[in-house]
């Protein structure tokens, strides 16, 4: 009983200074903040958000505008979805927007924000970034591995050849042409076995299972991160997978680590052949700006192979879905293709330029089907105003590109896959054209976009060009659904399976 007084006689006190403090001490402006839906307690509006957010969001947008403010949990969340509130956040307040939201993806599976996609803005991130930007995506580097590139190319077509006339599904092999590049690249081989007779570490089936659990998680919207009370609950169990992934990620980082260890103390004036040589020695440089560890190679290792396959391989499978739609589109691209380059070899990467067609193609596909569908989650360091509205510190921002994609302030029909609405236009896909950002745009933008590109045209171009394209006999252009999953990147929900027939010489293969 006496508790209870007690309690209700703070309690007093509290209302009766705080009604008095609102006549003695001035308030604080009234923040004018985006439109947004009420959200409730705890929960915020996560309610609102289905199992595609980027969806929920959209049709969200089209009630409270191309800014709008919601809560998810405890968080205040900002969603832009038009170009000009794209470029507000990416351009004219880029310095305040540079940073990410702690996760437990950042956590558990990127050795503690050790990489660069998670790492906060700051001089780890930026230290990170020259190493990528120096060391990996330079022309001249860039150039130097082209090599590798080609015999990864001609050795996926005919892998594909070797299948033809059966229904063949497209994301398998897509998949394994990207890791193989950026293994190669990054690793300096491939370190997955893909027969029984080869021993690996992994073999390319567990390879790529552990890459689709890594995108998966950091994709999720995981309860824990936006309502920090529950996070020790776990309540989807996403935390203890993601512990579970790191074992294995580990595992394999550890074999990678020890070969290189072991080669380097061979040679005497050893010379880094591959991005996990440069990092290691960066991380015995006592000179070095911010100090590295072998945790700072994994993380950035995983960053790499992560961030440059599953993005290609889903863009030209999404594009290769969309072209088999609409066979007429085949017929314009292959008709360049004849023009340009003939039917006596195959496209290289020195083609591209003449190739307008395909370039069309590629980037219709961004527009729809942007794999990185709110890009990653931005933060914000400091209180802004942002197109007229307060931002507080701390708000998380996401930019939805596939709303961005279908705005029809924007793009005439914007629902249809029509690339011809690229011929002769001016948009690229570099981060200055703010209605079109597959790859984001300023300080955070990818920094593999250059490869990445790569990837995709002449994977595409040779996909278009060595093969002529049907559907398994029980399918039809209607049956072939567009749905999607959502995750870090956003796949096609049901995988494109196709029948391919060689369309050129076959000593080519
Ligand atoms: C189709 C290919 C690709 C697409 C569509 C893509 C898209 C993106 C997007 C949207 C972001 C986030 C931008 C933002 O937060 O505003 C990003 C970041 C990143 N990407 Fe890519 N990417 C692709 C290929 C690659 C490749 C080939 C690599 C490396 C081998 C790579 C490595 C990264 C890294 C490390 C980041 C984090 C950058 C940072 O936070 O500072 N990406 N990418």
């Amino acid at each position: 009983m006496e508790a209870l007084s007690c309690a209700i006689l703070t309690l007093a006190l509290v209302a009766a200074l705080s009604l008095l403090s609102k006549g003695f001490f001035p308030q604080p402006q009234k923040l004018k903040l985006p439109p947004g839906p009420k959200p409730w307690p705890i929960i915020g509006n996560l309610s609102l958000i289905g199992p595609l957010p980027h969806q929920s969001l959209h049709k969200l947008s089209q009630k409270y505008g191309p800014i709008m403010k919601l809560m998810f949990g405890s968080y205040p969340v900002v969603i832009a979805s038009s170009a000009e509130m794209a470029r507000q956040f990416l351009k004219t307040h880029d310095h305040i927007f540079a940073s990410r939201p702690e996760t437990a993806a950042g956590k558990y599976t990127t050795y503690n924000y050790k990489n660069l996609t998670w790492a906060p803005h700051g001089p780890y991130w930026r230290q990170g970034r020259k190493i990528y930007l120096s060391h990996l995506f330079s022309s001249k580097v860039l150039d130097s591995v082209e090599y590798i590139r080609v015999e990864e190319n001609r050795a996926f077509l005919s892998r594909l050849c070797a299948v033809s006339g059966k229904p063949t599904m497209l994301k398998e092999h897509l998949s394994r042409l990207t890791l193989s590049i950026i293994s190669r690249i990054v690793l300096g081989k491939k370190y997955f076995s893909v027969s029984e007779s080869e021993t690996s570490i992994v073999s390319l089936e567990e390879f790529q299972e552990m890459l689709n659990e890594l995108f998966l998680l950091n994709g999720v919207l995981n309860i824990g991160d936006w309502i920090p009370w529950a996070q020790c609950l776990d309540l989807q169990g996403y935390v203890k997978r993601m512990k579970a992934l790191k074992k294995k990620f580990d595992r394999f980082h550890d074999h990678v680590l020890d070969e290189h260890k072991a080669n380097m103390k061979e040679v005497k004036d050893f010379v880094s052949k591959d991005m996990v040589d440069l990092l290691m020695q960066l991380a015995e440089d006592p000179d070095i700006e911010v100090k590295l560890n072998y945790d700072s190679v994994k993380g950035f290792t995983q960053d790499l192979i992560a961030g440059g396959t599953d993005t290609s391989a889903t863009t030209v499978e999404w594009a290769m879905s969309e072209l088999m739609k609409q066979p007429h589109l085949i017929e314009k691209a292959t008709e360049e293709l004849d023009i340009v380059i003939g039917r006596e070899r195959w496209v290289e990467e020195k083609d591209i330029a003449q190739l307008h067609y395909i370039d069309a193609i590629m980037k219709e596909t961004m527009r729809m089907h942007p794999v990185a569908v709110m890009l990653a989650p931005h933060l914000a360091l400091e209180d802004c105003n942002v197109a007229g509205y307060d931002i507080c510190k701390g708000t998380r921002v996401f930019i939805n590109t596939w709303s961005m994609g279908r705005d029809p302030s924007q793009w005439n029909a914007p629902e249809e896959f029509n690339p011809d609405r690229f011929l002769g236009k001016a948009i690229d896909v570099k981060g200055q054209n703010f209605e079109l950002l597959p790859f984001g745009s300023g300080r955070r933008m990818c920094p593999g976009y250059s490869l990445g590109l790569k990837m995709i045209r002449s994977s595409l171009a040779n996909l278009l060009h060595g093969f002529n394209w049907k559907l398994p006999d029980n399918a039809t252009t209607e049956d072939l659904s567009m749905e999607e999953v959502f995750g870090l990147a956003t796949p096609r929900k049901f995988p494109l399976v196709a029948v391919l027939e060689p369309r050129l010489p076959l000593y080519l293969y």
